[in-house]
């Protein structure tokens, strides 16, 4: 969480950066500030609140620099407020630091800096102890002065640091937080992530773990752990600045939404031949590497998880192998089976969650394959992995995950169809099929897009009701997507929604279902139609409102006794359907949290790009 930016160059600093911040908000917006060299001082401006409070705050009291760092913040030591705003400083504020992460042992070096060094803090975060460490080591070279304080320290973090004595240079350090490197021309700059970038650069430095970066106007020098110079190759950036942009939609969220039969078109061409085979490009999933796995485990945080649930259904209904899903912050710490025989896939859109990304490492440890299903090119999760499925999503802004979620899906399906086939679990003829069938979901997208003014009046209805709790129902592939939409709901409308398995619901949960109790539910899946039908009686029976989701043609959910209100999705097999039933659960969460008046791209609490454990 959090995002850092940094310029050094001729260009405003100033603007810059906070033009950089704004495009990382995203990865938290309780705070912001700024620290610009000017003239032999460091001047910092920080605000809690948004990036807009912190711009008003610096048109009042104006510096004007060519260097500086700035960040975004999504709190972890000490609430949101001024002081806590990072950047934070040494004693006498010639040490600036902006910092992504969390420091391990803050308190220990609070301690050691208190009684050894009379240092007074100001703030409670632990990004004030790196600015005074850095501080205490500093001998008038920063980059001495840097490696010899993250020595000390413990955890896992992303830092961007100037020094008042030295006006030619940032300092940067990864550990496992992410860290990029803009190069311009006579400018340079540093970033948590490619979009802060956009609008400058195309040309970047991936920094890797334990890596430190001196930046000057004219030269970009990346050292190890060790301190021997590292060279690196630069990657260029394909996607441009507008995709970065609302581009007319009054919300990322609605844009990313529906820009989603584009991303699951470009997902799926980029693997498939001109013979209509899924190619792998290299990835090592051949009959004899499969035969080799007796254990697959497919591991995620939040949305990327719930496509693992539905990952799981299409690898064991194609491929016949078993799979575990779980959450990334379990897996790590309940000591998995894992060893050579297991294939590991991880699942994530910004490829930094670190909660999936330390599973990854000990997973790999243990000598498991690793394939990722990964949106960002050149991600920590990307580069860690033995092998890599892009989602091409394109940039992901909104905290709610949309187009990101449905391109992970196809991954997964192209994964397990091509297992299937290898493994001898799938003839020729069903993975075709399936193919086809998957390759007619971007119409049947398209055309399930135009009921948004459908879903708009539901939610509309649903708005007015008022209710506290929203439940979501469904069975097999549906009750995958149960879990997705509740999400969606209770991130960007703050509505307590819970989702449960629909034959679940009668050993607990039915017991909360009142008259006019919200209950959306889905029924998809064609050979779990009639139970879902009468899991939807049960709560009808319950005095429950109902709103179906059902395939075109299956109308009995809409007859008398049934759903209130009943949106269709178009036909295509069971397997597939998530893809498609997931888009009205998304549209009916962005309308109610539009209704209520919320702050959908940026919910309150959450942050898109989470790097803490
Ligand atoms: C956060 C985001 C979610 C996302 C999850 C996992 O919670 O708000 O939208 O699904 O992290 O992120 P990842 O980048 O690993 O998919």
């Amino acid at each position: 969480m959090c995002g850092i930016v940094g310029y050094i160059g001729d260009g405003s600093a100033r603007g810059i950066i906070l033009d950089g911040l704004k495009k990382l908000e995203y990865r938290g917006y309780d705070s912001a500030g700024i620290a610009l060299h000017a003239g032999d001082k460091i001047e910092v401006r920080k605000k809690q609140g948004r990036i807009s409070n912190l711009e008003e705050f610096i048109a009042n009291d104006p510096v004007d620099s060519t260097l500086g760092v700035g960040h975004t913040r999504w709190a972890t030591h000490g609430a949101p407020s001024d002081i806590n705003s990072h950047p934070h400083c040494n004693g006498d504020s010639t040490i600036a630091v902006v910092h992504n992460g969390i420091v391990e042992n803050y308190v220990e070096l609070r301690e050691w800096l208190i009684k050894e060094h009379g240092v007074k803090f100001l703030s409670e975060t632990d990004t004030e102890v790196i600015a005074q460490l850095i501080g205490v080591c500093y001998r008038g070279d920063l980059l001495d002065a840097v490696y010899e304080a993250v020595e000390k320290m413990r955890g896992a973090y992303a830092i961007g640091v100037i020094a008042a004595g030295e006006p030619d240079k940032i300092v940067a350090v990864r550990k496992s937080s992410p860290l990029i490197v803009g190069l311009g021309q006579g400018c340079n700059f540093i970033a948590s992530d490619i979009p802060a970038l956009l609008r400058h650069v195309k040309d970047i430095y991936l920094i890797e773990n334990n890596e430190t970066v001196v930046l000057t106007r004219d030269q970009v020098t990346i050292y190890d752990k060790e301190r021997k110079e590292v060279k690196r190759d630069v990657f260029h950036v394909t996607w441009s600045a507008e995709a970065a942009e609302k581009e007319g939609y009054p919300h990322f969220m609605l844009k990313e939404i529906h820009e989603q039969p584009g991303g699951i078109e470009e997902t799926l061409t980029r693997r498939l031949s001109p013979e209509g085979m899924i190619k792998l490009d290299g990835i090592s999933l051949t009959r004899k590497e499969l035969e080799r796995f007796n254990r697959i485990y497919i591991v995620a945080c939040g949305t990327a998880y719930h496509a693992g649930l539905v990952g799981k259904y299409a690898i064991e209904k194609f491929a016949r192998l078993p799979v575990e899903v779980d959450v990334a912050s379990e897996f790590r710490y309940r000591d998995p089976l894992v060893d050579e025989k297991t294939l590991f896939i991880a699942i994530s859109q910004s490829g930094e969650t670190l909660d999936t990304l330390e599973a990854l490492r000990d997973a790999k440890s243990k000598g498991a394959r690793i394939l990722s299903v990964v949106n960002v090119v050149g991600s920590s999760v990307a580069r860690e992995s033995d092998d890599v499925f892009y989602t091409w999503a394109g940039p992901e802004i909104a905290v709610a995950s949309t187009k990101a979620y449905t391109t992970q899906l196809i991954c997964m399906y192209l994964i397990a169809l091509h297992m299937g086939l290898e493994r001898g679990a799938l003839p020729m003829e069903e993975y075709k099929r399936i193919l086809q069938e998957l390759l007619a979901l971007p119409d049947k997208l398209r055309k399930l897009l135009e009921t948004e003014p459908d879903i708009r009046e539901i939610a509309w209805e649903l708005f007015l009701y008022n209710k506290n709790d929203v439940f979501f129902i469904g069975r097999g592939n549906d009750a995958g997507v149960a879990y997705e939409g509740s999400l969606k709901l209770k991130e960007i409308s703050y509505i307590n929604s819970f989702a449960i398995a629909a034959g679940e619901l009668k050993h607990g949960t039915i017991a909360l279902i009142e008259p006019g109790t919200p209950v959306i539910a889905l029924a998809t899946q064609d050979a779990l139609y009639e139970k879902m039908l009468s899991n939807i009686q049960e709560v009808k029976a319950r005095g429950a409102y109902v709103v179906g989701l059902a395939k075109e043609g299956n109308q009995e959910i809409g007859k008398r006794g049934n759903a209130n209100r009943v949106v269709y999705i178009p036909r295509c097999p069971d397997e597939i359907t998530p893809v498609l039933a997931v888009v009205p659960l998304q549209l009916l969460a962005y309308y109610i949290a539009k209704f209520r008046d919320c702050d959908i791209d940026k919910p309150k609490n959450l942050a898109k790009s989470v790097t803490v454990e």
